[in-house]
């Protein structure tokens, strides 16, 4: 199946943030494009917004003068809706609500040829229900592109039960010729980005309704430890934190409320509170945001560590073996990755220094008979993030605590205490993230490659979760979370099926 050709016409209704940036790309392919709006001057004002954007592109020298004219005449604005006759792809972006949704996708196959797609940019309705009312569902999909649709490059093609495949192919293969990242979907709660990336912001937000640390900590951790671009906190400021609430609470009702999606009373006080993030001026921050700096402790004296013995290798733990070489200590082979980092161990004076296992550390001293046990927090390259995290127990002396501080500074770390919680912040948050994109795939609403992608091209995650998770170790992942929903005793962390089947496969 192929794409559209660019001598195909499309009609976009809905000319707000949504349809204007699509409108944008579509005709950037070289397609005539109607952008419609009912609203009272709301196409042109779409329009003009175009032409400001493309201007900025010309200032920048991205384009020309004569190719923004160009793609500008392919933009014809209207709010007459029989225009939009003889358009081979429609793509609504009004208003997020099925019923209004439902009677323009009527008024639309009135006029349209019979063969038409009709694509709909909603971030949450099911397809299956738009389609519902619909004379021809088989022609109905979700085109669901991510803001800002002119720069991000994913699309998610969401199928509801009555689409045609050959409609869902041909949609993709155009999202592809459009040079955007399609990937195919199935119609559920959150399609692919929206639900695979609740736990970025949920864990986020339990971690700091226990505690674990500042909002500043957490999303430095992530930043840092995690190699998110935003952290969770200051994203939620960003995209708004009724917004951000909302998405949360759709998904987690169209799941039955299902534990795993359950949204944050913290969250909730916030939107009550109108604290919505930078558009009201507050919310996990101040806006206008005052960079506060890293927390510096350089100017501590760095102590060197007189009595430093590695036990075993960190195998497995990227850049920490390096880390630890490049400073001098030894540190003993070992084959096995997983095994390696149960074992392995950091002697420093009195503290003993391991990775968190999703254990506390109070927990773990206890049942593993271990004293001023020190964890340590998921890094994605210990080599290469400035920050760390340690936490410890509550029998853990200050004089372990202290020579665990002295010994990561001396790596050259910023060190951030934070409490002793179940899987810590960046391992819980990163083993969730693994678990969800193996519930989706194991749901059949998405490839394992799909899944990667999206999370990449749509939220600019540093990798693909099921590709993350590969390179943890799906055992280790599992152990992760079987020891957090044994600590919490709660079913939001129970296991995929999916990626415990394939922890045995990797492990086998
Ligand atoms: P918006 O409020 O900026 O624009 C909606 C436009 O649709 C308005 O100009 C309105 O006049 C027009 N409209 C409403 N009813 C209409 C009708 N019957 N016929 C023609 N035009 C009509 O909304 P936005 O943000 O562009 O969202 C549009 C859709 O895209 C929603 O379904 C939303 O969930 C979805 N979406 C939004 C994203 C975002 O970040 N804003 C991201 C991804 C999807």
């Amino acid at each position: 199946m192929a794409a559209l050709t660019t001598s195909d016409k499309i009609a976009v209704i809905g000319a707000g943030t949504m349809g204007a940036g699509i409108a944008q790309v579509a005709a950037n392919a070289g397609h005539a494009v109607i952008l419609l709006d009912i609203a009272d001057g709301a196409a042109q004002k779409g329009a003009d917004g175009i032409r400001l954007g493309l201007g900025r592109l010309v200032e920048k020298g991205k384009k020309t003068q004569a190719e923004v004219d160009d793609l500008l005449l392919k933009i014809t604005p209207t709010d007459r809706l029989s225009d939009i006759k003889g358009s081979r792809l429609i793509v609504e972006a009004i208003v997020e609500n099925l019923a209004v949704k439902q009677r323009v996708i009527a008024d639309i196959e009135a006029i349209a040829d019979k063969d038409t797609i009709i694509a709909s940019n909603t971030s949450s309705i099911s397809i299956s229900a738009l389609a519902a009312t619909a004379s021809r569902p088989e022609n109905i999909i979700g085109m669901h592109f991510f803001n800002p649709a002119a720069i991000l490059k994913l699309v998610e093609v969401v199928s509801g039960l009555q689409t045609n495949l050959s409609v869902a192919q041909i949609v993709f293969d155009t999202a592809a010729a459009w040079g955007k990242k399609p990937v195919h979907a199935k119609s559920t709660p959150g399609f692919i980005v929206n639900r695979v990336a609740r736990p970025f912001y949920a864990e986020a937000l339990r971690s700091l309704t226990e505690q674990l640390a500042s909002v500043e900590t957490i999303d430095t951790l992530m930043r840092s430890c995690g190699g998110f671009k935003m952290g969770p906190l200051e994203l939620t400021d960003l995209i708004g934190q009724d917004i951000n609430s909302a998405v949360t609470e759709s998904v987690y009702n169209a799941f039955y409320q299902d534990k795993r999606f359950m949204p944050s009373v913290l969250q909730a006080e916030m939107v009550a509170a109108g604290l919505l993030g930078r558009k009201s001026g507050q919310g996990f921050y101040r806006y206008p945001h005052e960079e506060k700096g890293a927390l510096d402790d350089a100017s501590l004296p760095v102590v060197k560590s007189k009595t430093v013995s590695v036990l075993g290798s960190f195998n497995g733990a990227i850049g920490l073996n390096n880390c630890l070489e490049e400073h001098g200590y030894q540190v003993s082979p070992s084959s096995s990755s997983d095994s390696g980092l149960d074992v392995a161990r950091i002697e420093v004076g009195s503290a003993t220094i391991k990775i968190s296992d999703g254990r506390t550390a109070t927990q773990r001293s206890a049942e593993d008979g271990i004293d001023n046990l020190v964890l340590l927090d998921y890094a994605r390259d210990y080599h290469l993030t400035p920050d760390i995290a340690l936490s410890c127990g509550v029998t853990s002396s200050d004089q372990a605590q202290q020579e665990a501080s002295d010994f990561f500074r001396s790596l050259g770390k910023r060190i951030h205490w934070v409490k002793d919680t179940p899987g810590m912040q960046v391992l819980r948050t990163v083993c969730m993230l693994v678990n969800e994109a193996h519930d989706a795939v194991n749901q059949g609403v998405c490839s394992f490659d799909a899944v990667d992608t999206a999370m990449q091209a749509g939220v600019a995650y540093p990798a693909g979760p099921i590709a993350w998770g590969d390179s943890i170790g799906l055992s280790r992942v599992v152990m992760v979370l079987n020891n957090i929903q044994r600590a919490y005793g709660e079913e939001r962390y129970r296991v995929s099926p999916l990626l415990l089947n394939r922890s045995y496969e990797s492990s086998a």
